[in-house]
């Protein structure tokens, strides 16, 4: 016995030791565990605590709270995707810097990704609620504050590189985010598996009023200890209780709303400040598909009569009917659903109609699924989506329903008033209604996790409405007579529509002026009604049904990005498949670049830049930003429009996947690429990824720098395209390894009509990103991401480059 003692008592005094240091600072080589409660760290004003924090009885996150809330409130968590278990857990400190997360079986689960090769100090918690990780010199290797999760602290910035993502019930990523959106602008953005679309600041009035201010060289934004926020993009927004001395945090809360809080000291309740959406059944998606938002008073989730909940768990998936409509109108009825709206799904609008003529246009399209009348403007749907009830709605909506289907009046959504004087009732489930009878026997896991989230929920919703008394108490003033969301419901509404084949016709004076014809289809100059310009392109070739179509259109639409052709609406009567797009002023890229002739402008070296950084942004945006799915697969300079300051604009993204429904194969082998511009893995059965659009990118580069078609670079007739890239390509690579000396293979290279007018730099970079661009091996690309980056890193619109180039000239 005594021989085991000594050593026991060493380890117990060297743990002890570790120990008491733990609380301030983490060594390297010392770890914080689960088990015990008091393994944790504080910041020296004792505000923030750090460590495991318990999500249901045996699952922890590593975490940041505030040490004095009355519900514990989370402000940065490590592995709140992959929780831990309550026993044999830890988090390390290693001596490079790295912080490491590890379950009771030694799994990694979360790391900071930091191998320093000085030596790491210690990890501490910063009095702002920062946790870092020092090394030699006080040099900051780590901080939290670069990883947000769903939490902006006072003083914390936010940048390019960082977002908030709304923490959600089920242990997946949230479907909200707050983030710089491509264009430098901050925006609040719902993001499905597919596709993401900006709700706030409404996307309409938001790009024309900030329109110039976008290709800022700077992207931040911090809430200053005084509660005031200001972005660069000149988003900003103040703290009601405004001043210093108060505790605040800025979170995207689960239900897609961002608010900001202040802690109320002596009872430690969270009050709101300010929030992005006064009312939150307009944040866009909360109930899916016909899905209804009502106000109980506190904002719940019910399905449009005659529907049915699709997941108890998580009704954002929306509700499914229980009937099938048939085309018959004699079948038919409308159930007037009052002071209700599906935001931004309107098909088209009728403006100073009756009410029968609304409900004739309606029976007659067997795609509407109901319409909303509102002084004497009749806006038919054929979708149910972002459906909410609010008494202060003008109108109300009329949905179609077979005769036989039996409504009753308590199945009808109504709101009750959200008012400040409603008083929640916080032992009553405060999840969206419906509940089911019976909770899920095995996933008492994830019951115990979610009845945790319900009562934050609830905690929040008392102080969503005191915040949204007092906003509108001080803001009351300037909104006389205006109800502020309904400003937002015309700016949504007019985005994207359905046009007749006889609008169509008339526009383009039957189908007359053709301005191009591609694999896709045929493109008309048209004008619409509204003296808007626009290109109407017949698509040849398409399998898929109308449904399918027009739901995958309605994702395109809402697609918005500069660099992005804009699709206005489409057509889809009959077998006429037509998307109505917006029309640009000059030619595509292939005649301008390519063209011979001396009646053509040359593209001067600023145009060329200017041109592949905004096809890396469009491309960039379509495979990062707003849909993981939409490859383009066919860029090429046909498909890149200039306008009238060549700005680019890509056009036919979206395409490979409308015309390549039908088949039972569903990924996009089936659509060709161009020669020349395909990447090695179509021919190939590898399966086909964002990066066959980043090689194609490639090629484009070396012609906008080359100004000819790398078909025609052959130095014989037998030299196939494959073989001629490949060779430029070789000796491209061998040159750029050449460091120094002299650089005239450059002007070798590039376009002698430029008479060597170019910038060197510029062009250096984008010559070595082309050759990574078309990497055989997939994997060795960047991605369009990355290949921005480098770009705007030598765009000399952003002001950083010419003191570099001034630099690199002297040496
Ligand atoms: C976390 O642990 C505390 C103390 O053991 C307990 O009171 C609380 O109910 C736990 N929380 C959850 C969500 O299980
Ligand atoms: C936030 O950005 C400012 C300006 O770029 C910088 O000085 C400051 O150190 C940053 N703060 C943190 C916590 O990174
Ligand atoms: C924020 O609001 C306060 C009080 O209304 C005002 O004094 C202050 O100037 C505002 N701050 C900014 C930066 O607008
Ligand atoms: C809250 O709801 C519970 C359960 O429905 C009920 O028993 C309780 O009386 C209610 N409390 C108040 C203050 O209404």
């Amino acid at each position: 016995m005594d021989t085991h003692f000594t050593p026991l008592l060493l380890l117990t005094s060297v743990h002890l030791l570790l120990h008491i240091s733990a609380h301030e600072f983490l060594l390297p080589g010392s770890a914080l565990s689960v088990e015990d409660s008091s393994d944790m760290l504080h910041s020296p004003n004792g505000a923030f605590t750090c460590g495991f924090n318990n999500i249901s009885h045996n699952a922890f996150v590593f975490s940041v709270w505030f040490t004095n809330t009355a519900e514990k409130t989370v402000v940065w968590s490590a592995n709140h995707l992959q929780p831990v278990h309550s026993w044999g857990s830890k988090v390390l400190l290693d001596t490079d810097g790295g912080i490491v997360v590890k379950d009771y079986n030694g799994q990694l689960v979360w790391e900071n990704g930091v191998y320093s090769s000085s030596n790491a100090e210690q990890a501490q918690l910063l009095d702002t609620g920062n946790l870092i990780v020092k090394g030699q010199g006080d040099i900051i290797l780590w901080q939290s504050f670069d990883s947000p999760t769903d939490t902006l602290l006072p003083n914390q910035n936010i940048t390019s590189s960082t977002k908030l993502v709304s923490a959600n019930r089920l242990l997946v990523h949230g479907s909200y985010s707050f983030h710089f959106d491509d264009e430098h602008l901050l925006a609040l953005f719902q993001d499905l598996k597919d596709t993401s679309f900006i709700y706030w600041p409404i996307p309409e009035n938001n790009v024309w009023s900030k329109k110039g201010n976008s290709f800022r060289a700077t992207t931040i934004g911090v809430l200053d200890s005084w509660g005031y926020f200001l972005g660069s993009d000149d988003l900003h927004f103040n703290a009601s209780d405004w001043g210093l001395g108060v505790m605040r945090r800025l979170t995207l809360d689960y239900d897609g709303n961002l608010r900001l809080y202040s802690l109320n000291k002596p009872n430690g309740r969270w009050s709101v400040t300010w929030m992005a959406y006064l009312e939150t059944c307009f944040v866009r998606g909360l109930c899916g598909m016909n899905g209804i938002c009502v106000y109980t008073p506190r904002p719940a989730c019910a399905c449009a009569p005659g529907h049915e909940i699709i997941d108890q768990s998580d009704r954002s998936k929306g509700c499914r009917p229980k009937f099938s409509l048939s085309c018959n109108r004699k079948e038919m009825k409308f159930v007037k659903l009052p002071s209700t709206d599906f935001i931004g799904y309107d098909q088209s609008q009728y403006s100073l109609v009756s009410f029968l003529t609304c409900k004739k246009i309606c029976l007659k399209d067997c795609s509407c699924k109901g319409f909303l009348y509102r002084d004497g403007n009749c806006y038919p749907k054929s979708f149910l989506g972002g459906g909410l009830s609010s008494p202060q709605l003008p109108g109300s909506f009329y949905l179609k329903l077979p005769k036989t289907l039996q409504v009753l009046a308590s199945s009808i959504p109504h709101s009750q008033p959200s008012g400040p004087r409603y008083d929640p009732n916080c032992s009553v489930n405060a999840d969206f209604l419906d509940k089911p009878e019976s909770s899920h026997r095995g996933s008492q896991y994830l019951y115990l996790i979610y009845g945790f989230l319900s009562a934050i929920f609830c905690v929040e919703v008392i102080f969503v409405a005191l915040g949204c008394w007092f906003i509108l108490r001080r803001e009351g003033k300037h909104l006389t007579g205006v109800w502020p969301a309904e400003v937002g419901y015309e700016m949504i509404t007019n985005h994207f529509r359905r046009y007749t084949y006889t609008e169509l016709q008339k526009a383009t004076r039957k189908f007359k002026d053709e301005i191009g014809r591609g694999a896709s289809g045929l493109v008309y100059k048209g004008v619409l009604r509204d003296k808007r310009a626009v290109a109407v392109k017949r698509l040849a070739d398409i399998k898929q049904g109308e449904e399918e179509f027009q739901h995958e259109l309605s994702v395109i639409g809402r697609i918005y990005h500069m660099n992005l052709v804009r699709v206005w609406g489409f057509c889809s009567d009959g077998p006429h498949r037509i998307l109505v797009l917006e029309y640009i002023e000059n030619e595509s890229l292939d005649k301008t670049l390519f063209s011979t002739k001396d009646s053509h402008i040359l593209l001067q070296w600023n145009d060329r830049f200017k041109i592949a950084l905004g096809v890396a942004k469009g491309l960039a945006y379509l495979h990062h930003e707003c849909l993981e799915w939409v490859i383009h697969c066919d860029l090429k300079p046909e498909n890149i429009l200039l306008d009238e300051n060549f700005e680019p604009k890509i056009t036919d993204f979206g395409l490979a996947k409308l015309l390549n429904r039908g088949g039972s194969n569903k990924n996009v082998s089936r659509v060709h690429g161009t020669r020349g511009y395909i990447a090695p893995e179509w021919v190939s059965s590898a399966p086909i990824t964002a990066k066959v659009d980043v090689y194609s990118f490639g090629v484009v580069l070396l012609e906008l720098l080359k100004g000819s078609r790398v078909s025609d670079w052959a130095s014989d007739a037998d030299e196939e395209v494959e073989m001629v890239l490949r060779r430029v390509i070789k000796m491209l690579a061998e040159k750029l390894m050449l460091e120094g000396g002299e650089q005239l293979w450059i002007t070798d290279f590039i376009d002698s009509r430029l008479n060597s007018q170019f910038n060197n730099l510029q062009a250096r970079t984008m010559v070595k990103l082309a050759v990574s661009c078309v990497e055989e091996d997939r994997r060795k690309r960047p991605t369009m991401e990355n290949v921005v980056q480098m770009l705007l890193s030598v765009d000399e619109a952003s002001g950083i480059i010419q003191q570099y180039s001034a630099s690199s000239k002297r040496v």
